[in-house]
């Protein structure tokens, strides 16, 4: 019997349009599905939508729709995106089909049945985009979400709890007995160390909006979003309902399960996932492979930075093939990988244009020009035997190589062994100069040597290029006339294709780009001018001089600054305010090197209660600003004036 695979992608939030990254993880686990059903398993994967909490009806709102309208339309453009980049999923699970809610609805009263749900109550600040709460020490700036950095709303509210706690030693003796349950080690080790710091119990529902799936047995709560997303791993199989077959073949009888996850959900994943899973006595199957990002020259993409690029515009004018080979070529395991237009053009014209559709191209026209299109395998010794055994070798070890790197998540390795193949087949020609083999009847026989050696390297490259290149390596086995059988795993040996008839003349696989022009389309797209009003805070309702008479802000010179040591987005200050010198903590350092801040006039709110961000006291704040594409600029005072000036 075939060996199972089950993968998943995360379930995307429809809140907008889909760029590069969501289509990254996807075409990841489409090429590792591709990958993995050549050598031989039965495969399913799963990907979908993640439609419930405020943020999506926060979303609908802004967009003048109803919640259901606005995930069914980019739903919608998720699921004909994928067709576009030839995905070839399994299913697409959407949280609000009713395959999904009655089966969350179902998990959630069983917890609560067992204990390990509880009705408490909540304080705390909330941050509604992140859809978590808060603790005062993890909060940066005052009230900012230590994640997003945007205002948290401070709530009081009634909600269940999941008790997390009870199954931390369990789950750190499952992390310990399953040494690849998390990869990279990197990200594992993070994981252990945030267990170890001692896990909250985790609040499991919200009772502040009403988009989601209701608690069956005390409906004015919805189900915290995480319950019901992580949830869709299960539910998709089938797990609770009249027929669970998939999962009881994919999940509970499987042999391998892998959920693909970003960096920044690996918690989740890795936590609250297996705890739901031990909660709910199901085994835990699944490896998690968390991966790096791609981000732009600025940091992250975001609409308001106009620096995000759609997948749609790079395939219509490249080509499906060399957007997805670049997607999982460019970020190498684990890492954040940059996105820039130069990289693009240059990544298609290196590897696909210069070294794989010239070698296609080059051999098929000498092949054509030397022996009318037909070669044979033939066994003989001559002077460059040497070049041929050593493309063997190669092939070999390349062919070993991108396997192992493959079964180890590692693509963008595993495509680069495949390109030292290529580099070397290419080299082949270069070492035995065919055109001047071809000018003798003697050398004749090592001619055809020659051209049966890079006909069969093109074979066995195309072979490993099939879960990348969908497109190209059907049309090279077409001009190479390779028969179905060759074209397969069981197939990957030098000498297996005794002989070639190869077509008389063949288009160019790739077109080659011109560098700096294409750049510069990449470009323009990326700086599209913003269609949307920079959105303006609502102005808050009036108040009286003297309530603006309690907010003391003082001018302040800045003496010393470093970076917070415990986090990255904290700047430490020394502030001369006049009457002290205080030591102010500001979330700016994402925008201003400490270096920059030394000696700036800035103005402080001087009477704020001190608070500890992050373990340093922060006895002030700095006035600071954002601008409409996001970026963050403190408001500065005059040099002239004294440290501890008034403002009024
Ligand atoms: N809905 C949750 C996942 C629930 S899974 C049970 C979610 N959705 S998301 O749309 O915000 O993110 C989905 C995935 O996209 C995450 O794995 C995230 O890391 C990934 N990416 C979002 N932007 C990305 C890049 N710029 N680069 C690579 N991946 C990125 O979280």
């Amino acid at each position: 019997m075939k060996k199972t695979f089950y993968i998943t992608t995360p379930i995307y939030y429809p809140s907008a349009k889909f760029h590069i990254g969501s289509a990254y993880t996807t075409c990841l686990c489409d090429s590792v599905t591709r990958y993995k059903k050549l050598q031989g398993y039965d495969t399913r994967f799963l990907t979908g939508t993640d439609e419930h909490g405020q943020k999506i009806e926060e979303a609908a709102k802004a967009n003048g729709k109803t919640p259901q309208e606005h995930v069914d339309y980019i739903s919608g453009l998720a699921q004909d995106l994928w067709k576009q980049l030839s995905i070839e999923n399994d299913d697409f699970i959407r949280t609000t089909q009713k395959r999904h809610e009655v089966v969350v609805e179902d998990i959630f009263e069983r917890l609560l049945a067992n204990d390990d749900i509880y009705l408490g109550e909540y304080v705390g600040n909330y941050c509604v985009s992140c859809e978590s709460y808060f603790t005062p020490t993890q909060l940066v700036d005052g009230d900012k979400c230590p994640d997003c950095g945007r205002p948290t709303k401070l709530l009081k509210e009634e909600t269940y709890f999941l008790r997390l706690s009870k199954y931390a030693d369990r789950l750190l003796a499952f992390i310990d007995s399953h040494p690849d349950f998390i990869f990279p080690e990197t990200r594992k080790n993070e994981v252990v160390s945030f267990i170890k710091s001692g896990l909250q119990d985790l609040s499991v529902s919200r009772t502040a909006f009403s988009w989601g799936i209701k608690v069956k047995s005390n409906p004015k709560h919805v189900v915290y979003v995480w319950i019901d997303a992580l949830s869709n791993y299960i539910t998709a199989l089938g797990y609770d309902s009249k027929d669970d077959s998939l999962y009881q073949k994919f999940w509970i009888n499987g042999d391998e399960v892998i959920h693909v996850v970003g960096k920044d959900i690996l918690r989740f994943h890795a936590i609250y996932w297996p705890i739901m899973l031990m909660a709910l006595d199901i085994p835990i199957k699944f490896r998690l492979y968390a991966h790096g990002w791609y981000l732009m020259k600025d940091g992250k993409m975001a609409k308001s930075k106009g620096n995000v690029i759609y997948p749609e515009q790079l395939v219509e004018r490249y080509g499906l093939d060399a957007f997805r080979y670049y997607i999982v070529r460019e970020i190498q395991y684990g890492n954040d990988g940059l996105f820039t237009p130069e990289d693009y053009i240059k990544r298609i014209n290196t590897d696909l244009v210069n070294d794989y559709g010239n070698l296609v191209s080059r051999t098929i026209s000498m092949v054509n020009k030397y022996f009318g299109g037909t070669v044979q395998k033939t066994v003989h010794n001559h002077s460059l035997l040497s070049f041929e055994q050593n493309l063997e070798e190669v092939a070999t070890e390349s062919i070993k190589q991108y396997q192992t790197l493959m079964d180890e998540f590692k693509i963008a390795d595993a495509l680069k062994a495949l390109s030292t193949l290529v580099g070397r087949t290419n080299k082949l020609i270069d070492d035995t100069s065919p055109w001047d083999l071809a000018k003798n009847e003697e050398t004749h026989a090592p001619l055809q040597s020659v051209m049966y050696h890079l006909l069969e390297s093109i074979r066995l490259i195309t072979v490993l290029y099939q879960p990348f290149l969908m497109e190209t390596c059907p049309k090279v086995f077409g001009y190479l006339n390779v028969e179905e059988n060759n074209t397969d795993f069981e197939s990957l040996k030098f000498g297996v294709k005794e002989n070639y008839e190869v077509v008389s003349k063949a288009a160019h696989l790739f077109p080659r780009l011109e560098e700096e022009s294409e750049s510069e389309v990449i470009r323009s797209w990326m700086n599209e001018p913003k269609k949307e009003e920079p959105k303006i805070d609502p102005i808050l309702p009036e108040i009286t001089i003297d309530d603006f008479a309690k907010i003391d802000i003082r001018s302040g010179k800045v003496l010393e600054a470093i970076q917070h040591p415990n986090a990255d987005k904290l700047l430490v200050m020394k502030v001369d305010t006049g009457d002290k010198v205080r030591n102010i903590v500001s979330g700016i350092a994402k925008y201003y090197k400490p270096e920059d801040m030394v000696g700036k006039t800035v103005l402080v709110i001087a009477n704020l209660k001190p608070v500890k961000l992050r373990g340093e006291l922060s006895e002030g704040m700095i006035l600071a600003a954002e601008n409409a594409a996001g970026e963050l600029f403190i408001v500065e005072g005059s040099s002239k004036l004294n440290p501890g000036s008034k403002i009024s």
